[in-house]
């Protein structure tokens, strides 16, 4: 028996940082093995933000390097860029046809977008029928995703099932899509920033995944903590322990090692700090030097990306030739 279709997209908006790590990339490496992995650089979608040509090929080159880095092995796991698959936006634009817009609506990515006060683009707006194309053409079973994505891959399970009864059910015929699901690790649900809010780009409190010690060592001092006044800690008004510093200490320390570091050391809020930049450089440093030699080498990873643009057609295409049959282009 083949092994389940693993399948998840990273969007190559620049340098990746430990909530993107944690919550999806680190489920690919860990998928090895037992999955057919496939990790998608989806170019196309990040056109909705990323809107200059040399910056979007330096950042898919550069993703494309920074899963090789995080260990992914390119020849247990299919890396390739979602452009390389032009047949994506054809089965999207089938999609857009049976999607109405007000289910489409509901969506977050537009939702929040709208909420601003902000004018969507057509293309966040259709932003998760692309997405379901890039699921569905693999017939893919699992999709490792962060909490924010889930609501997305739902409607890919909905634009299957409702694909597969327009086209194949309701016509006699066997149904052609699998239904995707989607996996969300319990313990990295969210990923706290230096803020304590979610780790994100856009509230500028993130670590990045390949930090140089400088900048790891300047953003852990810079996590927001109480005052850890002595007394308070004597009183019982505040427990001693920097929940922010702890939550991101959670990510790279081993659970009984990090409870008792935090309980023998309360108040002590320097300490536990520099312990963390330990952990962390012990952590990303590996990382980071094994990104750099990849670098060095840039024709080797252009090559991998061509040649598993000719392998992903090929693994697709019996899949898009049934479904252009069913839909009636051909
Ligand atoms: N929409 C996802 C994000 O912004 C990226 C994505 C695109 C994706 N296609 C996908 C994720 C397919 C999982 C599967 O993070």
């Amino acid at each position: 028996m083949s092994k389940p279709i693993f399948l998840t997209g990273v969007q190559p908006t620049g340098r990746p940082h430990l909530g993107n790590y944690f919550g999806t990339m680190k489920q690919l490496v860990d998928g090895q093995g037992k999955y057919d992995v496939r990790a998608v650089i989806v170019d196309l979608h990040a056109l909705t933000t990323v809107q200059d040509a040399e910056t979007l090929s330096q950042y898919t080159l550069d993703l494309a390097i920074d899963y090789l880095a995080i260990g992914l092995d390119p020849k247990e796991v299919l890396i390739f860029k979602q452009s390389d698959m032009p047949e994506v936006t054809e089965m999207a634009w089938v999609f857009n046809c049976i999607t109405t817009v007000p289910y489409l609506s509901q969506a977050h990515a537009y939702k929040d977008k709208v909420a601003k006060g902000k004018e969507a683009s057509v293309g966040l707006f259709t932003y998760p029928i692309l997405m379901a194309a890039d699921i569905l053409i693999h017939n893919a079973n699992i999709v490792p995703v962060g909490r924010d994505q889930k609501q997305h891959v739902e409607m890919a399970r909905d634009i299957a099932e409702k694909c597969n009864r327009i086209y194949c059910t309701e016509k006699g015929k066997p149904e052609l899509f699998t239904l995707p699901e989607p996996m969300i690790l319990e313990d990295v649900e969210v990923i706290p920033g230096i803020d304590g809010q979610k780790m994100s780009k856009s509230y500028n409190n993130h670590i990045p995944l390949f930090a140089t010690d400088e900048e790891i060592r300047k953003l852990v001092m810079a996590i927001v903590t109480d005052s850890g006044n002595p007394a308070d800690i004597a009183s019982g008004a505040i427990s001693g322990i920097p929940e922010h510093v702890y939550n991101i200490h959670k990510l790279v320390r081993d659970q009984k090692s990090l409870d008792e570091l935090y309980e023998a050391n309360r108040g002590k809020y320097k300490l536990l700090k520099e312990t963390l930049i330990e952990d962390l450089i012990a952590f990303i440093g590996p990382m980071r030097d094994k990104r750099e030699k990849i670098a060095e080498d840039i024709e080797g990873v252009k090559k991998l990306l061509t040649d598993n643009a000719v392998r992903v057609r090929n693994l697709t295409k019996p899949l898009m030739e049934e479904f252009r049959k069913v839909v009636g282009l051909r």
